[in-house]
């Protein structure tokens, strides 16, 4: 690219949201020029994630993740992938596929070179599997499972908001190992894809057998041995009610309390029954256990070939889609992993 500045546009953060879904009020978009400073490499950017945690940057209040709050005025950041198309770094050159975990949600970024990590492109594998199931939805599901979950064969396994990013690889690495799986989620829909393409073993809709207690005595009558929480609120409440000797709960996320304050969020009565049942619950943000990375791909890639994991996204196009991608997160209208695709 000839010219020595790139024009883009960003989106950035206007006001805080410190309950309900964020709108358009507090999220912008703007046209900005950038320079490209010396060890800068700037990338047009392809793929972005659209994850659960940006949203809870965005409240202005201490939050329960203890992510930091993105400043007012500043460009909000995502895992993303983007094309080099100029570089100050002669260690990346033009056209090479790169990766980070602060892409900015724009259509061009400029950053450190230490901040980009190349992509090997593997044959056969869609871009946007790095930012599912062989990135961090991938890795989070893995942790659960495999690290905090302790799933054997056999196992009672129960997986929340089921069919998203993260539940739907947990799920299906669950099933692997050989499991009894069943997942809730929000839509009829999602109830016949987890049955039919993801070989859950049950899964209900949750806006419809609304009483939980009754659902999870229905779905386990053998109780539950591993919970992958990535709801929280009322649904762990019901949970703690049918867990067995011994459980393992896995507290991923707690999406249904994202967008109140903490006093408004939804308290958990029951705790206990961790003490009778010597239940262990252990909560795990996916960044401290990077070190596995190689080891979780290494399996995911197996997985993946032998077709025992399928991966599933929901696109939005565009750089304008970005609210809309970001909102559709707190309703239940998506099936997998949530990317939004700035640069055809
Ligand atoms: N600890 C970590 O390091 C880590 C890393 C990644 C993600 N997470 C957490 O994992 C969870 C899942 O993330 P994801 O990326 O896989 O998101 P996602 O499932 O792709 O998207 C969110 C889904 O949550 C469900 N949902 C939304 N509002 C809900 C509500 N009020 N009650 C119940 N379900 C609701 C919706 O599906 P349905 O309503 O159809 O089920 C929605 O599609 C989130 O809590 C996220 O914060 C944690």
């Amino acid at each position: 690219m000839a010219t020595a500045e790139l024009e883009s546009r960003e989106w950035y953060v206007a006001s805080y949201a410190p309950t309900g879904v964020p709108n358009s009020d507090h999220i912008k978009l703007r046209t900005l020029t950038l320079s490209i400073p010396d060890d800068h490499v700037a990338f047009q950017i392809l793929y972005v994630s659209i994850d659960p945690y940006m949203r809870t940057q965005l409240s202005g209040l201490h939050d329960g993740l203890s992510l930091p709050q993105i400043p007012l005025g500043q460009v909000i950041t995502a895992f993303g992938i983007g094309k080099v198309v100029r570089s100050k770094d002669t260690n990346f050159s033009e056209g090479e596929l790169v990766m980070s975990r602060i892409c900015p949600v724009a259509e061009f970024g400029v950053l450190p070179s230490n901040l980009l990590q190349k992509i090997n492109h593997a044959h056969g594998v869609a871009l946007p599997d790095y930012l599912s199931c062989l990135g961090m939805p991938g890795i989070t599901a893995w942790v659960g499972i495999e690290k905090i979950g302790n799933a054997k064969a056999g196992s009672n396994v129960y997986i929340s908001a089921a069919a998203g990013g993260v539940g739907i690889i947990a799920g299906q690495l669950a099933k692997v190992k050989g499991c009894r799986v069943v997942g809730s989620v929000g839509s009829d829909h999602k109830v016949k894809l987890l049955k039919e393409e993801c070989g859950y073993d049950e899964a209900f809709n949750y806006r419809i057998e609304t009483d939980y207690d009754a659902a999870l005595t229905k779905y386990f009558p053998n109780g539950i041995d591993v919970y992958f929480d990535n709801v929280g609120g009322k649904m762990l409440e019901a949970v703690l009610n049918h867990v067995n000797h011994g459980a393992r709960i896995a507290l991923c996320g707690m999406i249904s309390e994202y967008n109140k304050v903490w006093k408004e969020r939804e308290g958990v009565r029951n705790l206990l029954n961790m003490v009778g049942k010597e239940v262990m619950m252990k909560g795990f943000m996916v960044g401290s256990y990077y070190n596995h990375f190689e080891e979780f791909v290494k399996e995911m890639e197996v997985h993946l070939k032998e077709g025992k994991i399928k991966s599933k996204h929901k696109i939005y196009n565009g750089i304008e889609s970005f609210l809309e991608s970001l909102t559709s997160l707190f309703s239940s209208s998506n099936v997998g992993k949530v990317i939004l695709q700035v640069t055809p």
